[in-house]
């Protein structure tokens, strides 16, 4: 395994590197803020903070960079993102290795990540090819009409840091095979991913001049986040994080009528029925709940357990539970890592001494872990649905079990509460699976049957209901949240009828 320093230099990061670049340079910073491996608690490296005037640099050449490669032939473009999508496959193992350092995800699942973004760039490659528009047939004769689909202009991306590389492939290859330019806000708990993708992408684009299409803000403050919101030069802002800050979010982009792509909070159950196979449910559902920590929007916050089923399901979990290594994330032994800081720590204290004050009952983990760095056990608890507790999304594993006796009842437990994100149910009827897929089953963007609520592949479209805030990101047709619709219809005749077969003559 690498060491910390022989990854940095890899990924052409410095102690100290610039927290902004702006069409083809990067910007000196003035001053710098820390990365902190939260594995120990030690410095990692340090990321420039970008001031307003560089913000404004940055925006500048984003708005100048649109006007030629709004241009350049979609196809082309898909070349474009081939290439940085080549630098991504050479250095997948080495990025992986920052993103465990920086998240404290284990090494396997940011490996995924890389792999997560080779995926989207792959499909994105192909989607340049495929920027369909539909054409109508007129109720005119002899005229002709169809739609076609422009670029949008620059897109702002503000990323949260338990996916500091991924999502931000899901929103830059998809906007700049659309014809985009992309602005990029990274969170300031994994600047250097950041940093470290934007040289590999201009690594290889900067013989092909299209570097420019990739930027880089980074800030440690709420106001940079808030100068792009508000930006109406920024047309659309695609967010990732709480809800809390969607909202903020969307009412400040509605205020001033740009376009806004949510990606917020999950509260995401699980349902095991009567007849669910243990065998793939308890593994699936412990990757849900402990992978990443428990700081995946996807993650599996609840387990919704048939009653006659729940002694033997909690039986199994608190074995299971008991297995999970915690530990150094680069150990291929470790299967769970530390949370992000002292701050998540201290949430999922409060969380667990708000559960135990509502009669909640810890059935294993709990605590904190005494030694450096930010870890805690994984913790399942018996809890009630509609506590505050259960409700909000605490970003760290604790898995809540609650019991159920009709299969409606089960559905009406996913559904109440304000998020809708990921679902999945367990379960060998199919009657049920279709129940729970069905128009009165779950109302999450997504639901599984016999898969767990998180790891999602990228050829589907990716997000959530309700509080999750509606938006939808990565495959399917998500791409058309990035380009602007026109309707064109085209007379060829020499006459000039009026739909709707309205009269109106001028002599
Ligand atoms: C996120 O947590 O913000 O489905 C994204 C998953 C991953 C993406 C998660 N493919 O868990």
């Amino acid at each position: 395994m690498d060491s910390a320093a022989s990854v940095l230099e890899q990924l052409s990061l410095t102690e100290r590197n610039s927290g902004a670049y702006a069409g083809h340079e990067w910007l000196p910073a003035q001053q710098h803020f820390a990365s902190i491996n939260p594995a120990d608690g030690r410095v990692i490296g340090w990321a420039g903070r970008c001031t307003r005037g560089q913000y404004e640099l940055v925006l500048g050449c984003a708005a100048k960079t649109f006007h030629a490669w709004r241009a350049i032939p979609a196809p082309h473009r898909g070349e474009m993102v081939r290439l940085v999508v080549e630098a991504l496959r050479r250095h997948k193992s080495t990025l992986g290795t920052l993103i465990a350092l920086e998240t404290g995800k284990i090494k396997q699942e940011a490996d995924g990540e890389v792999q997560e973004m080779i995926d989207i760039g792959d499909f994105a490659v192909g989607q340049s090819r495929m920027l369909y528009g539909r054409s109508m047939h007129s109720e005119r004769p002899f005229h002709r009409m169809y739609e076609q689909w422009h670029p949008l202009g620059i897109v702002g991306v503000i990323t949260a840091f338990n996916f500091p590389a991924a999502v931000w492939a899901w929103n830059a290859f998809i906007a700049a095979v659309c014809g985009d330019v992309v602005v990029w806000k990274p969170s300031p708990k994994a600047p250097l991913t950041a940093i470290a993708i934007q040289h590999l992408v201009n690594g290889a684009l900067c013989q092909t001049g299209h570097d420019g299409v990739f930027s880089l803000c980074i800030g440690d403050s709420p106001e940079l986040a808030q100068w792009l919101v508000e930006d109406a030069r920024v047309a659309l802002v695609s967010f990732t994080g709480s809800s809390r800050v969607g909202r903020h979010v969307a009412q400040v982009v509605a205020a001033r009528m740009g376009r806004c792509l949510l990606e917020c909070s999950g509260n995401n159950a699980v349902i095991i029925d009567q007849t669910a196979n243990l065998d793939l449910a308890v593994p699936a559902i412990v990757f849900g709940a402990v992978g990443t920590a428990g700081q995946r929007c996807t993650t599996t916050r609840r387990l919704i357990v048939h009653e006659s089923r729940i002694d033997e399901v909690e039986r199994r979990f608190i074995g299971a539970y008991r297995q999970v290594r915690i530990g150094d994330p680069l150990d291929p032994g470790t299967l769970m890592g530390p949370l992000i800081d002292e701050d998540a720590r201290a949430s999922f204290r409060e969380t667990i001494a708000e559960l135990e004050r509502l009669g909640g009952r810890v059935l294993v983990g709990g605590q904190t872990l005494d030694r450096p760095g930010f870890f805690v056990e994984p913790t399942l608890a018996r809890a009630e649905n509609h506590w505050a507790v259960v409700q909000r999304e605490t970003f760290a594993p604790v898995l809540y079990v609650m019991p159920f006796t009709t299969v409606e009842e089960a559905i009406a437990l996913n559904n109440a509460v304000p998020q809708g994100l990921s679902s999945a149910l367990f379960t060998d009827r199919l009657e049920r699976a279709e129940q729970f897929l069905s128009v009165s089953g779950s109302d999450c963007g997504i639901a599984n049957v016999n898969i767990g609520t998180s790891g999602a592949e990228v050829g589907g479209a990716f997000g959530g209901e309700k509080e999750t805030g509606g938006g939808r990101e990565a495959g399917s047709d998500a791409w058309k949240a990035y380009m602007r619709r026109q309707t064109s219809t085209i007379n060829w005749s020499r006459d000039l009828p009026l739909a709707q077969g309205i009269q109106f003559r001028l002599t």
